[in-house]
């Protein structure tokens, strides 16, 4: 016969319990008996493993998507696993049973979903799907096991109501998004015409939770053999303007786990020469390409060599705040100069004021030092643009629609010069500001770093 204080478990402990009503005074104590079975631990580790397992053999490019359900699960069972523990500390250890199994299936069932689609969509990845198959094949069997713990059939309705209204919507959206007419011309390198931008996919905080407002990540755009699968993470430490280094990770996994990184620093003080000058800097051949602390000048870190290269633009491009970023009176600090990548290399975006604060592209050739090639002049004014991105050769600039909504609504393809200002995809924020956003052209996602989160969202091209 043991004693528990009832707050905690009153909703969801399948226990008979009858209150005392002798010499407690004003606390309210129960006596519990559990009539069942011990909770068979042992298999959600084993499901947890498995879990774990899975997520770690499926890196390949084309299941970020997965490796992101893997680790919503492996979040939903240690948070499963937590209130275990909390249960235990409470009280005895047979209470386990009054934790809800049933959130852990629907992230199966989700996972399951997901599947079926990539094994309908691509035969690359067949034998790793077959596998994984196999794999989850045993983990819903057990899980399903584990369910008969389950008594009262405490099932989160709240919650399998939001996944159904969500697939639902989803539905709903991917149906008449079909009839929706395309408006982009095409781009040059085999690519349809950009149709949409969907996501957000990957949506999360760093290890640095939210200090760090301004910074930026993604995958190195033509990465050296062994580094494929790397995510780098750089968060502009000091004043939300200057970075001194890059944090590297594996996976996907480890970044949004916030472990296993490695750092790299360009300098021990910040800023100082040569440092980090706001947010929009890009990773390419495991260089990183940025604005120069203080200086219309740009820098290439050689992350192997760790030494920085530096070459000039203009005199009279726009530094330290001249011509940021913004929308109405709200500007994106320190962004004077926005590095992109597409499938051909690396761009500077900048201003100049002889080109009356509007956007100059310049390509950057990424030998050492760097130099600059072909440069194109836009009438596109800078600071009425909220960032841009570089696909196939076509320039694109988003505008803040609303909390949330950002729009891509330009474009300058350098192939024609032709500039466009009525394109209209929509992104989808969760967070109000974008402060980084670049084209990744091996996954065709976005990245974004949006008031201190890690987001992504994928073009769709026809
Ligand atoms: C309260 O205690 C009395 C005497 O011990 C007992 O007869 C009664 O059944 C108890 N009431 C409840 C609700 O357990
Ligand atoms: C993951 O890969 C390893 C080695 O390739 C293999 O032994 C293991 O069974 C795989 N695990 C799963 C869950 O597929
Ligand atoms: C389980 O733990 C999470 C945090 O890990 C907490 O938010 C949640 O309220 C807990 N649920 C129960 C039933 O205790
Ligand atoms: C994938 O589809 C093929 C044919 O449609 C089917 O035979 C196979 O079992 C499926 N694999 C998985 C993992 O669902
Ligand atoms: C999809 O189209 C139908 C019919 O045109 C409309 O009723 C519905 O609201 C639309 N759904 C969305 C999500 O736009
Ligand atoms: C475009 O992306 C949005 C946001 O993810 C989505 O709601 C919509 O269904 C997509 N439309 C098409 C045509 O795929
Ligand atoms: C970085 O240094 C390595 C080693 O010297 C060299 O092979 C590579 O070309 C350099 N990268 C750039 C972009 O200069
Ligand atoms: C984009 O978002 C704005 C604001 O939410 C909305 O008015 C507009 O209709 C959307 N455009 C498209 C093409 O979805």
């Amino acid at each position: 016969m043991r004693q528990s204080h009832i707050f905690l478990l009153t909703v969801v402990i399948p226990v008979i319990f009858s209150k005392e009503n002798s010499t407690r005074g004003k606390h309210c104590v129960c006596e519990l008996q559990n009539a069942d079975p011990a909770f068979p631990e042992n298999k959600l580790n084993n499901v947890e493993f498995s879990a774990i397992q899975c997520s770690r053999n499926i890196t390949s490019e084309k299941i970020t998507e997965i490796d992101r359900l893997m680790l919503g699960l492996q979040h939903r069972i240690r948070q499963l696993l937590d209130n275990v523990s909390m249960l235990e500390k409470e009280d005895n250890g047979n209470l386990y049973a009054a934790v809800s199994l049933r959130i852990i299936e629907l992230e199966l069932a989700e996972i399951q979903e997901l599947m079926d689609k990539l094994n309908r969509t691509t035969n690359d990845y067949q034998q790793q799907g077959l596998q994984t198959a196999a794999k989850f094949h045993d983990m819903t069997e057990t899980m399903a096991e584990l369910e008969k713990f389950d008594n009262l059939q405490i099932i989160a309705k709240e919650r399998e109501n939001e996944i159904i209204k969500r697939d639902l919507e989803r539905c709903n959206e991917e149906l008449n998004g079909t009839s929706q007419p395309p408006t982009l011309s095409p781009g040059h390198c085999g690519l349809g015409r950009m149709v949409n931008v969907s996501g957000p996919k990957t949506y999360s905080l760093t290890e640095f939770g939210t200090s760090y407002p301004y910074g930026a990540w993604g995958r190195d755009a033509n990465p050296t053999p062994g580094n494929e699968n790397k995510y780098w993470l750089v968060v502009l430490t000091s004043s939300n303007v200057y970075g001194n280094f890059i944090r590297q990770y594996n996976s996907l996994s480890t970044i949004i786990l916030g472990i296993e990184s490695t750092d790299t620093y360009i300098s021990s003080s910040n800023p100082t020469t040569n440092t980090i000058q706001g947010s929009n800097m890009v990773m390419y051949a495991n260089a990183l390409y940025y604005n120069c602390y203080y200086t219309y000048s740009v820098c290439q870190f050689n992350l192997t060599t760790q030494s920085v290269s530096t070459v000039a633009l203009p005199s009279d491009t726009g530094y330290n705040n001249k011509f940021p970023f913004g929308h109405l009176d709200n500007t994106y600090s320190y962004t004077d100069m926005d590095f992109t990548t597409d499938e051909s290399g690396v761009y500077v975006i900048y201003a100049t004021t002889s080109n009356f604060g509007n956007v100059v592209i310049s390509k950057v050739e990424t030998s050492n030092p760097p130099v600059f090639g072909q440069t194109w002049s836009t009438s596109l004014h800078k600071k009425s643009v909220t960032n841009t991105f570089m696909v196939c050769g076509v320039l694109y600039a988003t505008r803040y629609l609303d909390k949330e909504t950002e729009q891509i609504f330009y474009s300058y393809d350098t192939k024609t010069n032709i500039e466009r200002y009525d394109l209209e995809f929509n992104i989808t924020k969760r967070q109000t500001n974008i402060q980084f956003l670049n084209y990744d052209s091996r996954d065709h996602l976005l990245y974004v770093y949006s008031d201190a989160y890690i987001v992504s969202y994928e073009i769709v091209f026809q």
